[in-house]
């Protein structure tokens, strides 16, 4: 088991569901394109690090039994809601080890830069490619330098009349570690709570991704980007997320 603590989304479950959970449909249509044509109907998929449940939900609309894996129980409690035909597991996704095994792999919206240094990537990976049935593949999202760079790079609020939400980010290029500090005042029953987190994430090169990944045994690796025009194409240096399509040998 890894020595870093986990990231804790628990203070943010309420404001990620409202304000990010949506972008589920993008990411729905970036794995259709990459992975739709090897995708079987009815294939079982497997959304680690699945957060608030709102990609689960769309998958299960199109046929796929889903289940899902996050550390944070806040998240999973919003999951269940969302998408109430899946299945959500409390896990750390360094340390799971399921009874079934699925067709897809997915994890969306950088959650694997939560792992804060190679070694928890690795467990992570070898766990996906133990989770996966002969010829399966997983499909994931990473923030890359540059995206780091120029999205991670000062204040983010979000106002609503029952919650403020003031967000601060910065990123440590001597140790490429992004901080995302948040104070967040919610309003309940006329009383207004706060609460301050701090959530971290870790820039990898694709060149390490890519040796990890062959380390867990994946082959067929492949990295792409999507451009201004929503279509994919190779990852490029300057690209500022990535997708990664690797699959376990049949
Ligand atoms: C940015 S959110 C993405 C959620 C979802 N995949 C989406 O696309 O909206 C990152 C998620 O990763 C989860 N997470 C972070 N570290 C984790 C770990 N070690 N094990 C399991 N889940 C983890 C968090 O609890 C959170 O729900």
């Amino acid at each position: 088991m890894s020595s870093n603590s986990q990231a804790d989304y628990n203070p943010f479950a309420a404001l990620y569901n409202k304000h990010w959970g949506n972008s589920a449909e993008r990411f729905l249509g970036i794995l259709i394109n990459l992975a739709g044509d090897q995708i079987a109907e009815g294939a079982t998929v497997l959304d680690l690090c699945c957060g608030t449940g709102q990609l689960a939900s769309l998958l299960e609309e199109k046929g796929h039994p889903v289940t899902g894996i996050d550390c944070s129980s806040e998240m999973l409690s919003f999951a269940k809601k969302n998408s109430p035909s899946s299945k959500f597991l409390l896990h750390d996704a360094r340390d799971f080890n399921l009874s079934s095994t699925f067709d897809l792999v997915v994890s969306t919206y950088d959650s694997l830069n939560h792992m804060m240094n190679e070694a928890d990537l690795l467990l992570v990976f070898q766990n996906v490619n133990r989770a996966l049935k002969p010829g399966g593949h997983f499909l994931f999202d990473l923030n890359m330098e540059n995206g780091f760079i120029q999205n991670w790079n000062g204040p983010l609020n979000v106002v609503e009349d029952d919650h403020v939400c003031a967000i601060q980010t910065c990123f440590r290029k001597e140790d490429q570690i992004a901080e995302f500090n948040a104070t967040l005042m919610s309003k309940a029953n006329e009383t207004w709570t706060r609460k301050d987190f701090q959530l971290l994430q870790k820039c990898y090169d694709d060149s390490v991704i890519t040796r990890l990944l062959k380390s867990a045994r994946f082959t067929n690796i492949h990295v792409y980007a999507v451009d201004d025009n929503k279509k994919l194409r190779t990852f490029e240096e300057n690209d500022k997320r990535a997708f990664f399509l690797a699959t376990k040998s049949s």
